[in-house]
């Protein structure tokens, strides 16, 4: 991928967004285009729709390699990068007790193993003040049954996101991350249907373009975690403190997730999605 008309005649900050053809990641666009921005749009297929001020980059970030080549072409042509918004993500639930290994890599490899070899790559490329954003998810916090593996991808990121704020700190490169609850994406209804945890439904499911408004502020203004929605994410912190009490009222929340599920499956039907 060619990455030169970038650098011949810049003009706006860029910014480098992964799972750009996603739920969250197709209303980002769209947001960082209008805040000004040039975004180098990263997908499986670099399959994004073609429109001014986006770079579409094709990039399987399940394949280290691919990820090592694409951003060696970055690092050719030296773009700057104004920030990375680390933003795919894949979920497989498969309750634990199986042999089926498949999903194992597939999870950690996009969740965990791509936005840290990312990062990595990327940071010669990121100036004083640049900026790192994380689309983690309130699994970081809540570990989710039927959902190990991306519990586990989620929780490391998270980890990773804090350890890395301290590094770059020296140099002014400022790192988020956001927790949303569920989100109504194309993942979450592949979740449903593939028996994923009733208490992404403990409140109602925030739209992609709630998430993308909150990484957009804060690409603005920089601020290590935020939780969404804020009382999911008390409420996940509360209880990541005290396990017992958290498996105490687990049944509570599983019966209100229950609920919330059904609403959520009656709203769809009704919409005829
Ligand atoms: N939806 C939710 O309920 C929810 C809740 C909490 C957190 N999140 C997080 O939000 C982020 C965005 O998710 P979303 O809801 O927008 O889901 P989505 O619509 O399924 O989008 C996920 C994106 O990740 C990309 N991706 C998956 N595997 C990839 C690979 N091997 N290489 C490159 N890209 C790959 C997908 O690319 P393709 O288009 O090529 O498939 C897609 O663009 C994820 O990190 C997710 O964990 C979502």
């Amino acid at each position: 991928m060619p990455f030169s008309h970038l650098t011949s005649h810049p003009v706006r900050p860029v910014v480098l967004l992964t799972g750009a053809a996603g739920g969250i990641g197709e209303k980002l666009i769209h947001r960082l285009v209008a805040a000004g921005l040039h975004v180098l749009a990263f997908s499986r297929r670099g399959d994004t729709p073609l429109q001014q001020h986006v770079t579409p980059v094709a990039c399987d970030l399940s394949k280290p390699a691919e990820i090592q080549s694409t951003m060696e072409g970055l690092r050719k042509a030296s773009v700057p990068l104004y920030a990375v918004v680390h933003c795919a993500g894949v979920i497989t639930p498969q309750r634990m007790g199986t042999c089926d290994t498949q999903g194992v890599s597939a999870q950690l490899a996009v969740n965990l193993e791509a936005p840290i070899l990312l990062t990595m790559l990327a940071l010669p490329l990121v100036p004083k003040e640049g900026r790192i954003v994380f689309v983690n998810s309130m699994a970081a916090l809540v570990p989710l049954e039927g959902s190990s593996i991306y519990t586990a991808s989620k929780f490391g990121l998270r980890g990773f996101a804090l350890s890395l704020a301290q590094d770059l700190q020296p140099r002014g490169i400022a790192v988020s991350s956001v927790f949303p609850g569920a989100v109504d994406t194309p993942m979450l209804r592949r979740e449903i249907d593939n028996g994923g945890s009733v208490l992404n439904f403990l409140t109602q499911p925030s739209t992609p373009d709630d998430i993308a408004a909150i990484v957009e502020r804060l690409l603005k203004r920089p601020k290590s975690e935020i939780f969404c929605p804020s009382s999911d994410g008390i409420l996940a912190q509360v209880m990541l403190m005290m396990p017992r009490v958290w498996r105490m009222i687990l049944p509570v929340l599983l019966k209100k997730g229950l609920k919330g599920k059904k609403k959520y499956l009656a709203g769809q039907n009704k919409a005829g999605v």
